[in-house]
């Protein structure tokens, strides 16, 4: 792999500015977006009279703790434009996620909103190694996800050749990959490995292909799993994140020189790390609940929106902005297995030790009596292993899985391409158990 480090003089000031200018300029931006939800959003003016404070009230980036949080449920209770601070003339956009029950979440951007979000995506290629001229494929879905458009806008504005070719139809993102020489693909992790599954089936050697920077996201995933990627295509692996009710792609990015968590571009949002349960805000470096408040937003300013997701705030290295460390899951993702807290990611990274064993998998919970079971379903390497081969390796994975997570997992080794693949998010938990 070349060594991707960028010219200094080619970021922009602020990636590299000092945490004081961050900070200075965090706080007047703060206070910006705290009155703007406050005077646009009835949702917002209400909850910060509940709670009894003004944005006049924040006078440091610390008094943030004092406001209200916003929650997933929010959006939905105001379903579809309630929590807009602008009029709907003026939303240039509409995306949504569609989450688990019945309606998405709907987000809106002004035309700012996208200017600035491309911006970001921008600097999230750039951190990832991409650079004006390169070939970009984009395989995330086009659509009410965010995944697609923002990635797109994001490489235009960078000087990249766009390919649009969201997910799904597997052959023709290998044939599209071969034929155009992409130097960049953004996907998720999970749909990354059918793409190279199926350049294995078509016979061609995935290092040989054009492919030099992956950017992937959307999903947990683990730093095992990046160096399976990385060695079977010979490519430099970068995780980017964002969800859709911030933003969506490039809240965060790691850099290609470091890949030691993902810079959080703090000059657009405010993080926060919060115990789940008192909603203390803890200290950086403490693993916990991931919050953010942004700064320039115009159609959805969001304050302290709780994102469910667990990570812990570390200091920047490759650039001056706080990172965030490669997140271990989502508290709604968490199976309490016996009482023992297991995240799909800890599986993967079991699955990844066993040699025998190909990285897709899907956890199954079922119930027998008043005990809850979990069945890991994963596949071979090879169509030809024996039984004895099989049985050696879930042996070997149900081991790991006991040393090192702490709970006895059934392995159901099955046949290759027989896991349920996903084109975009991987669903990695199938629950089972009757519901109560
Ligand atoms: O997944 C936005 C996105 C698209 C990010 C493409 C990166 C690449 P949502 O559909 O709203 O938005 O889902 C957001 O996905 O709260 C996390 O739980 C999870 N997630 C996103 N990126 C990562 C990542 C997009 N790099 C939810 N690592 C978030 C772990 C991620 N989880």
């Amino acid at each position: 792999m070349l060594d991707l480090t960028p010219d200094r003089a080619s970021l922009e000031p602020i990636e590299i500015a000092s945490r004081d200018e961050i900070a200075a300029l965090q706080l007047s931006r703060m206070k910006w977006s705290l009155a703007h939800a406050y005077e646009n959003v009835p949702h917002t003016r209400a909850s910060f009279d509940a709670k009894g404070v003004h944005p006049d009230d924040l006078k440091t980036l610390a008094d943030l703790s004092k406001f209200p949080f916003t929650t997933k449920h929010d959006l939905r209770d105001n379903y579809p434009f309630g929590m807009f601070a602008v009029p709907r003339e003026k939303i240039a956009r509409l995306h949504g996620s569609s989450g688990t029950t019945g309606k998405p979440t709907v987000v809106g951007y002004t035309a700012r909103d996208i200017d600035i979000w491309s911006d970001l995506v921008a600097r999230s290629i750039r951190a990832s190694g991409g650079r004006s001229g390169d070939i970009v494929h984009v395989a995330y879905g086009y659509g009410l996800f965010t995944g697609g458009l923002g990635a797109h806008y994001g490489a235009e504005r960078l000087g990249c050749t766009v390919v649009p070719v969201s997910g799904g139809m597997t052959e023709r993102q290998v044939s599209l990959i071969t034929d155009f020489k992409p130097r960049v693909i953004m996907v998720t992790p999970s749909y990354m490995l059918s793409i190279l599954d199926e350049f294995r089936r078509k016979g061609i050697d995935p290092r040989s292909c054009s492919l030099a920077v992956g950017i992937f996201g959307a999903e947990p995933w683990t730093n095992s799993m990046r160096s399976e990627i990385e060695q079977a295509f010979d490519m430099d692996a970068v995780d980017i994140y964002g969800l859709s009710e911030i933003m969506g792609p490039g809240v965060a990015n790691e850099c290609v020189e470091t890949k030691d968590g993902l810079h959080i571009w703090e000059d657009h949002f405010y993080p926060e790390i919060i115990d789940p349960v008192t909603e203390e805000v803890l200290p950086d470096g403490e693993i916990g609940e991931l919050v953010f408040t942004t700064l320039t937003k115009e159609a959805l300013p969001m304050v302290r929106y709780r994102t469910r997701d667990l990570t812990r705030l570390l200091p920047g290295t490759a650039r001056s902005m706080r990172r965030m460390e490669k997140i271990t899951g989502r508290s709604d993702d968490m199976i309490i297995l016996r009482g023992v807290n297991v995240f799909p990611t800890q599986i993967e990274e079991q699955i990844l030790k066993c040699a025998g064993l190909a990285p897709h998998f899907q956890i199954e919970l079922s119930r027998t009596g008043r005990m809850d079971d979990m069945t890991v379903h994963v596949e071979s390497t090879s169509a030809s292993a024996s039984a004895d081969a099989r049985a050696a390796s879930a042996r070997e994975l149900a081991h790991h899985i006991k040393s090192t997570v702490g709970v006895s997992a059934r392995i159901d080794v099955a046949e290759p391409g027989t896991v349920a693949r996903s084109e975009g998010k991987a669903k990695r938990v199938v629950d089972n158990r009757p519901k109560t």
